[in-house]
């Protein structure tokens, strides 16, 4: 069984088919690329799989549960994780406390108010910051780091509860070519415990990083496959040559 199972999702908005009957699978341990023409409905459907919205029909399954209705919270404990577009750090705390407030929002006030859970919280923030090279930034204001350093704040804060599947939209919007390598560099040592849904405009670095890739156009499938197949599928060239 796929660790998250998108079957036959549509979004309508008014007279609008945002997604119009998308399937969608993607197995534990697996780098999942989401792409296609600005409007194709990408950030639409991460948002139906993270439950920023409910589909209009169709199931979203995720580790054996059906979560189609399920919200935010429900779907975050059951090991979900994201990170939209909006780049959403609090500027006027610092880093550190940017990873611990993702970090306690997952457990129980009556944990919290043990020292020793306090003593595990510290380990993980550090460790999350050191994956993401921002362990020397721990005490800056998270409103002091550079956009692409937000951004990989973001990311850590997504991971720190260590969830099974994190959904991307764009994380590398903004970001200079550099931190672009960098952020691919980051996000392949987390394949042994999560997979990951990415959405991104740069083919090369989705390419790089990604098993297989999903490409959407006007809410539909229009290919699913490896990154070798979908690269050889003629349809896509011709989305990506002519219309992008
Ligand atoms: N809240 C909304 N209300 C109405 N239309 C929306 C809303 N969100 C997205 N859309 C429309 O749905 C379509 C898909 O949007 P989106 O999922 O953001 O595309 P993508 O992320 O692929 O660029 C677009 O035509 C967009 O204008
Ligand atoms: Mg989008």
């Amino acid at each position: 069984m796929a660790l998250l199972e998108v079957s036959g999702v549509t979004k309508v908005y008014g007279l609008l088919r945002a997604l119009d009957g998308v399937d969608l699978k993607v197995e534990a341990g697996s780098f999942h690329g989401l792409i296609g023409p600005n409007g194709s409905g990408k950030s639409t459907l991460l948002k139906s799989i993270a439950g920023a919205h409910y589909a209009t029909t169709g199931t979203v399954r995720f580790d054996g549960q059906d979560i189609t209705t399920a919200p935010p919270y429900q779907r975050s404990r059951a090991g979900l994780s994201f990170k939209f577009q909006i780049t959403a750090v609090l500027n006027d705390l610092s880093v550190y406390d940017n990873v611990l407030l993702a970090l306690q929002s997952m457990e129980s006030n009556w944990a919290l108010l043990r020292s020793r859970s306090r003593q595990r919280l510290d380990a993980e923030v550090m460790h999350a910051l050191e994956r993401f090279r921002l362990a020397d930034r721990a005490d800056d204001l998270a409103g002091e780091l550079s956009h692409g350093e937000q951004q990989w704040l973001e990311i850590a804060m997504a991971l720190a509860p260590r969830p099974k599947l994190l959904l991307l939209d764009e994380p590398t919007g903004g970001m200079s070519p550099e931190e672009r390598r960098v952020t691919g560099e980051l996000l392949a040592p987390i394949k042994s415990e999560c997979s990951l849904i990415i959405v991104e405009h740069d083919l090369d670095f989705i390419k790089n990083i990604c098993d297989r890739l999903t490409v959407l156009d006007q809410g539909r499938v229009l290919g699913d496959g490896t990154v070798a197949e979908i690269g050889r599928d003629a349809r896509v060239q011709e989305i990506y040559t002519s219309r992008v």
